[in-house]
């Protein structure tokens, strides 16, 4: 008889406000119906487990635990949080030999208990990790991969939204490339409505809009955080929950996820995002979107500026 299996099980390496925020989003969302917290801390991943245990009576059953790599074993998803954030000032590929030297710890340990497991890398530099995570692992492109741009195409669609007087729902607009500094906004498919977003503009008599100001307060929305905050955890949270949810309920959503790029736009051995179909096989298909030369110009650059620093690394 086959067995039947028993719930979703998520688990989180890297219980900091990343990951604890991740762990919220996920518990409260009813998804998982087990959600196993690990962190080099063990009194951090134990009082985030205590806290959020505190709110049984209020959402879905979910046995929430804190444990080792061990407890992963089973894990349809490991969320991959743990590492160093951004210090005022500091950009994310300031902090890849730390993060580096992390995941080259931790990842092979993991590995003993959920090499099943799609693994969901956001630590940051997200795409450099991916790309690590990828050769340390030997898993495929399609278990392997980063949350990448999800949160700078969310946060692109939230100012779009605001500009066009619009839901952010209706808005279908991309951020591609490095998360981080080079990330490229797609303005030529960006539409709301299914029309392009400069003639849905015109239609509802709104100025023209200024591309330069829109792309760079979304390229700069995690720095101005940062200053005022220290740090970004909820709009990624819920990022993650978006991602896991897709593969959870197989959805073929279309997210734009950081993952092993070979032989597209002129790009080769490199991770980056692109939109790409998630469902239950992790991240399926990239969607090859037509770019001006001037989209596909910047979406090389990055993918330069993100292989400079995998070689730096050693990979
Ligand atoms: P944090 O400092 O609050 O938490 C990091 C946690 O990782 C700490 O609890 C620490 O004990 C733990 N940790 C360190 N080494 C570990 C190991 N070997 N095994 C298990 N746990 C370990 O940092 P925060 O703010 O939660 O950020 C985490 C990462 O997420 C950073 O790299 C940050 O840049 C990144 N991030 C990525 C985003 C994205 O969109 N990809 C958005 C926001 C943050
Ligand atoms: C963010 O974009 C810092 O990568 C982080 O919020």
């Amino acid at each position: 008889m086959v067995e039947k299996k028993k719930g979703v099980k998520i688990a989180i390496v890297g219980v900091g406000l990343v990951g604890a925020s991740a762990a919220f989003a996920i518990m409260i969302s009813g998804m998982a119906s087990q959600l196993v917290l690990v962190d080099v801390n063990k009194d951090k991943a134990e009082g985030e487990a205590m806290d959020l245990g505190d709110a049984a009576a209020f959402i879905k059953p979910i046995n929430v635990m804190y444990g080792t790599y061990a407890d992963c074993q089973g894990a349809d998803i490991v969320v991959f949080t743990a590492g160093a954030n951004q210090k005022p000032g500091e950009t994310r590929l300031d902090l890849v030999q730390k993060n580096i030297a992390i995941l080259k710890e931790s990842l092979p340990q993991l590995l003993k208990y959920c090499s099943e497991s799609i693994i969901l890398m956001v630590s940051n530099p997200v795409d450099v990790l991916t790309y690590a995570a990828l050769k340390i692992s030997g898993l495929p492109a399609s278990q392997v991969f980063g949350s990448g741009t999800v949160l700078d195409t969310s946060r692109f669609k939230a100012e779009l939204a605001e500009y066009c007087q619009v839901d952010p729902r209706n808005v279908h607009a991309y951020i591609v490339g490095e998360h981080g500094d080079s990330e490229v906004a797609l303005w030529s498919t960006a539409t709301v409505a299914g029309i392009d977003i400069e003639q849905y503009c015109q239609q509802r008599g709104l100025a023209p809009i200024d591309r330069q100001l829109v792309a760079e307060r979304v390229r700069t929305a995690a720095y101005e955080i940062i200053k005022r905050k220290g740090a970004t955890y909820y709009a990624v949270a819920l990022s993650i929950k978006r991602i896991c949810e897709a593969i959870l309920r197989n959805e073929n959503s279309i997210l734009t996820v950081s993952g092993l790029v070979n032989n597209l736009y002129g790009i080769e051995h490199c991770c980056l995002s692109l939109p790409t179909i998630v469902n239950g096989t992790g991240r399926s298909k990239v969607i090859a979107l037509p770019m001006t030369v001037r989209e596909e110009e910047a979406l090389r650059n990055s993918a330069q500026v993100l292989k400079e620093i995998i070689k730096q690394v050693g990979f």
